[in-house]
């Protein structure tokens, strides 16, 4: 699908058939992260991956906000017609949560992947700070490396092949799309107290082994919400759609089957 927005033609990569899914990806990657599980889920749903503004298949300009992100967000959904179920990874949860907040009548299902609900605290804050200074400094490559064992439970570092298809996203990414991205993510909301006013069908899903976004936030945002449930991936670290695909697909293909009706062909 394409889509005109701020003025630049942006492509939306998706597949299959059925009730749309959308997918937001995290920090510091983009859509292609969904691959593997997205291939799966196209057996029973259109699967919608954006990128984020910035990023290889969206030359809008990243302005730095979670709002502005959730604004692009909202208008994938509204070319792709809604409603829809929303899936976001860690900061594509936090775009995902804006989204459900302003329009929550266009969700029909949410998923909450390796996220939390909490904003940034000031130690949180200072590490965004030194992150940005050595993108300004020394580009993206320090960060691949720094964030690889933050992204991957040990065991998942181990398979060079996925290692090193993380860093390659990582890498085609621009520094500036990051400063934007920390920015955002530096800066947003609180929206813990929010947890308890989404009345969709909601499925939380973690790691046992996140060290970004540890289960027992996970657990407490499950129970935060009135209809939430908590699925947790046993051996993943942080990036479970990349490390575990399968159990991913299995936690969301069940969810979002019951929750939306697509069918298994
Ligand atoms: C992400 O995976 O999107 C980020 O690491 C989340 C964060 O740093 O808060």
């Amino acid at each position: 699908m394409r889509l005109e927005w701020r003025g630049r033609e942006i492509e939306i990569r998706e597949l299959g058939q059925g009730p749309a899914l959308l997918l937001i990806h995290g920090y510091p990657l983009d859509g292609a992260m969904w691959s593997a599980v997205s291939r799966r889920l196209s057996d029973r749903f259109r699967v919608l991956k954006p990128d984020l503004p910035g990023r290889p298949d969206n030359p809008a300009w990243p302005d730095g906000s979670i709002e502005s992100y959730a604004d692009f967000i909202q208008s994938v959904a509204a070319a792709a017609g809604e409603p829809f179920g929303l899936v976001g990874f860690s900061m594509g949860g936090y775009v995902a949560l804006a989204l459900m907040k302003r329009r929550p009548a266009a969700v029909r299902a949410l998923a909450l992947v390796d996220t939390r609900a909490v904003a940034d605290d000031e130690s949180v804050r200072a590490k965004r700070e030194e992150a940005i200074a050595i993108l300004r400094q020394r580009g993206v490559e320090p960060i691949a490396e720094s964030m690889l064992p933050k992204l991957l439970a040990s065991a998942s570092i181990a398979r060079r092949d996925l290692a090193d298809r993380v860093r390659r996203i990582i890498l085609r990414q621009r520094a500036e799309t990051l400063i934007s991205d920390l920015q955002a993510m530096r800066d947003r909301p609180d929206l813990t107290a929010f947890l308890s006013e989404i009345s969709v069908p909601t499925l939380v899903v973690v790691g046992g082994d996140d060290v970004i976004t540890p289960p027992a936030e996970s657990e407490e945002m499950a129970r935060a919400i009135p209809s939430g449930r908590l699925v947790t991936i046993p051996g993943a670290g942080h990036l479970t759609p990349m490390e575990n695909p399968i159990a991913v697909e299995q936690a969301l293909g069940d969810f979002f089957g019951s929750a939306l009706g697509g069918a298994i062909s």
